[in-house]
């Protein structure tokens, strides 16, 4: 099951990044022009939540199956104290919680009762937010 998992939470990321970095576009373009907000757009940020939300249960479960995180489980202390092992057991974690928090409260915002160029500002901005949170933590040294 973890190899399974590892592979699959591997692959996400370049379909995630893609439709993320699609709507990122899509709705900047749209608050420029003041376009109306359609169900396309809503649909858009659906697909990017629905991704977002399959990496975020993949990644909790390799969290407590994964040989790198639960080695880090048994001495925190020097798992801190080296940069990789913090990276997966505490960074990558929480700010990839963080960036997929951004990605929800977009998609939430956008089906409330506001005017259709502030949803499309939220959007353009927390998915920025989410790009640059979501690349700071990507262990860029075994991925792609
Ligand atoms: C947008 C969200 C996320 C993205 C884009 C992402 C991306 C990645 C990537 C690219 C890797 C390296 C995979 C490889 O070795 O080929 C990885 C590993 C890992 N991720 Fe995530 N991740 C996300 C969210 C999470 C979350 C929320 C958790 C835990 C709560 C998590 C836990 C892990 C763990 C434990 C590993 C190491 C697995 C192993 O090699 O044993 N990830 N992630
Ligand atoms: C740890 C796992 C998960 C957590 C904590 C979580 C959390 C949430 C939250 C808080 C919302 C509400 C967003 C709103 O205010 O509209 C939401 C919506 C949603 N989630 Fe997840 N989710 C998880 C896993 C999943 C999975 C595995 C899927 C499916 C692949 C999924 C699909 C969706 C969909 C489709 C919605 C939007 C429903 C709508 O149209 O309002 N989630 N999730």
């Amino acid at each position: 099951m973890y190899t399974g998992l590892k592979h699959l939470h591997s692959f996400m990321p370049y379909v995630l990044l893609t439709v993320l970095i699609l709507a990122l576009l899509k709705s900047f373009i749209a608050y420029q022009k003041g376009q109306e907000h359609t169900e396309a757009h809503r649909k858009n940020g659906l697909i990017v939540l629905i991704l977002a939300h399959l990496q975020l249960t993949i990644g909790l479960v390799l969290y407590f199956i994964s040989p790198i995180t639960t080695s880090a489980f048994t001495d925190m202390g020097s798992a801190m104290k080296d940069s990789t092992l913090r990276l997966y057991a505490i960074e990558h974690p929480v700010v990839m919680i963080l960036a997929i928090i951004l990605i929800t409260r977009a998609y939430s915002k956008s089906k409330k009762n506001i005017d259709d160029r502030t949803k499309h500002k939220i959007k353009w901005v927390s998915y920025l937010a989410s790009l640059v949170l979501i690349l700071s933590k990507i262990p860029w040294s075994v991925w792609p």
